[in-house]
């Protein structure tokens, strides 16, 4: 199967590379190569590809340079998370690929509590947007285009996602890297978020391309935590000393501190995603566990 990966040299599309290289033909542009914001280039590429499927991890990451675009529509967020997966959405039905696209929790306006989490096919259209970041607004509105107007296409759904170690530091190593530049700030201990292990995101990647299925999917943790308390375990586990981290309520610090709106309350639910794959997911604690041992 051909597919063609944009985002290839990203923190979790590269992971996918690793792993499955030898199972799929690959074909992973890098942005100096294509730019997929170029509708003429890209549109041409396609055409002389002609993939069986297509992954959009292509993005723009960075919440905070995102929310000083907030509002533009013609910048660089909005034109690279809203405007390259509609590109790719109309190349897809015109020439019958499937598109997968990495979407976030960050689209979430968030649960009134800790213990509620979103499913897969939650309603997303009465959320108070007010809550949401710019860039999760921009991936928000990529996953609604597709959704109303792709023939065939799988959203999956990630959050903080980690990995074996990478040039990019992922949400796990930092903590580590925080700690040992004497860097560590206060950590949240009131959010519930539901981490990503990303080596179990490719192995639901190549089951949804080998299966060619299709609809929204959750992979991440099957319970949820806080920032303070994933941080205290990484700590333990790699034989720093968790007493040196100080707590901060996420409610104080978006009242306070930060002018970037966000959900307290965002984990996902997986039970419909681990019933479609065939794939039992795990807790945190196990995904930390296993990507501690890889390094
Ligand atoms: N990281 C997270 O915390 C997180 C959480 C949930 C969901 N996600 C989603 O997961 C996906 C992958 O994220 P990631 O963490 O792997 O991101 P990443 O490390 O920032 O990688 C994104 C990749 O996209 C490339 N790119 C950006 N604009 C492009 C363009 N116009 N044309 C071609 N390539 C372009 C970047 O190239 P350059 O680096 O050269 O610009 C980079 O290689 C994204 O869709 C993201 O929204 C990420």
């Amino acid at each position: 199967m051909k597919v063609l990966v944009t985002g290839a040299q990203g923190l979790v599309g590269s992971r996918f590379v690793e792993l499955y290289k030898n199972d799929f033909e690959l074909v992973c542009p890098t942005i100096e190569e294509l730019n997929f914001k170029d509708k003429t280039k890209v549109t041409a590429y396609i055409e002389k590809l002609q993939p069986d499927a297509i992954v959009n991890f292509a993005a723009i990451t960075d919440v905070r340079a995102a929310q000083a675009e907030v509002g533009n529509l013609d910048g660089n967020t909005w034109k690279t998370n809203f405007g390259i997966p509609c590109l790719l959405s109309e190349l897809a039905n015109k020439h019958k690929i499937k598109l997968v696209q990495i979407s976030t929790d960050l689209i979430f306006s968030g649960k009134d509590t800790a213990d509620a989490s979103y499913i897969e096919n939650e309603d997303l259209s009465k959320q108070d947007e007010k809550k949401i970041s710019f860039y999760g607004l921009s991936k928000l509105a990529a996953e609604k285009y597709i959704k109303e107007n792709c023939e065939n296409y799988c959203i999956i759904r990630i959050t903080y996602p980690f990995r074996s170690k990478f040039t990019k530091t992922d949400f796990v190593r930092n903590f580590i890297e925080l700690y040992d530049s004497n860097k560590l700030y206060p950590m949240f201990n009131d959010n519930a978020i539901t981490p990503t292990y990303i080596d179990e995101f490719c192995n639901v990647l190549n089951v949804v391309l080998n299966r060619n299925l299709s609809g929204v999917l959750h992979v991440c943790s099957i319970n949820s935590t806080s920032h303070y308390e994933v941080a205290k375990y990484v700590l333990e586990k790699t034989g720093r000393d968790s007493s040196k981290l100080v707590t901060i309520p996420m409610k104080m610090f978006l009242e306070k501190i930060t002018i970037i709106p966000r959900a307290i309350y965002t984990a996902m639910d997986t039970k419909a995603t681990q019933q479609i794959t065939g794939i039992s997911f795990k807790t945190w604690q196990h995904y930390v566990d296993e990507m501690l041992s890889q390094n």
